[in-house]
């Protein structure tokens, strides 16, 4: 068992067709959970807005937001290795800027950034990677893009998997350690992954990815809806209920505290 995963774990993962696992997380509590289970790689995705902070989408996330989760996060893991994401709105300006965000997030305790967007993102991932910071590129359906892309859809059909295809490539040869392909077609993902000499980690882009990546609060069954790409592992959701309905009925009706939960003296 490999003692704390880096950036090289994650090539020779690919090269010995071991799947890797990933996992958002966004405070210290399920962080130190998921490391414990083994998972390879957290993700402080910017997901923490919609999730965690009641926001409708990614967009609204600060800078500041991230990092206050990638510091919880940081600290409660041992073994994972942790990628922050670069939330709207630090990083499209200009290459110091992304360089300026990037160095933020790797200061309050990530191993990595993620930044989304191919092509047209190269320069900021070849700055960030220049300034000694490993970062994973997030192509296919890019959420903080939901308004150009005309909501969660899927990016690659037909003629379109040739874009696809370019904004991977463009990721890797600008530096990337790993990209994300999400809402992909499952046989382009396969393309993508085949192609490429780096990691793809997938959500929604079918099982020949080089791992998989979910909210996990979709997958521990904790929202209203899930997307067509999410399986629920297990109703933590309705356990919390449970938990939460017996709490207040015991407290109600004076079930709660025993004796043995009070100092007498
Ligand atoms: O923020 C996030 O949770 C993500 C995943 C959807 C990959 O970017």
């Amino acid at each position: 068992m490999i003692k704390r995963v880096r950036a090289h774990h994650l090539q020779q993962f690919k090269k010995e067709r071991t799947p890797i696992t990933m996992l958002t997380a966004y405070d210290a509590v399920t962080a130190r959970i998921f490391d414990a289970a083994g998972t390879d790689m957290l993700l402080v995705g910017d997901s923490y807005g919609n999730t965690m902070l009641g926001y409708d989408s990614t967009i609204p996330v600060s800078l500041d937001e991230m990092l206050v989760a990638t510091r919880a996060v940081a600290r409660a893991v041992t073994r994972t290795f942790v990628v922050a994401d670069l939330p709207f709105g630090s990083y499209e300006e200009s290459t110091s800027q992304a360089v300026q965000s990037a160095i933020k997030l790797i200061k309050a305790g990530a191993a990595a950034v993620k930044l989304e967007g191919g092509e047209r993102r190269a320069d900021a991932i070849r700055a960030i990677t220049d300034a000694g910071i490993p970062v994973v590129g997030h192509v296919g359906f890019t959420p903080q893009a939901e308004n150009s892309l005309g909501g969660p859809r899927v990016q690659g059909r037909g003629s379109a998997a040739e874009q696809v295809k370019a904004d991977a490539l463009a990721v890797q040869d600008a530096g990337a350690i790993a990209v994300v392909l999400e809402m992909v077609p499952a046989p382009v993902a396969k393309d993508i992954t085949a192609e490429l000499e780096i990691p793809t980690i997938g959500i929604g882009a079918g099982v020949d990815c080089d791992g998989q990546v979910l909210v996990w609060t979709d997958m521990a069954g904790m929202s209203d809806w899930q997307p067509k790409f999410v399986k629920v592992f297990g109703e933590i959701g309705a356990a919390l209920t449970d938990a939460v309905l017996t709490y207040n009925e015991a407290v109600r009706s004076r079930a709660f505290p025993e004796e043995k939960h009070t100092f007498l003296e």
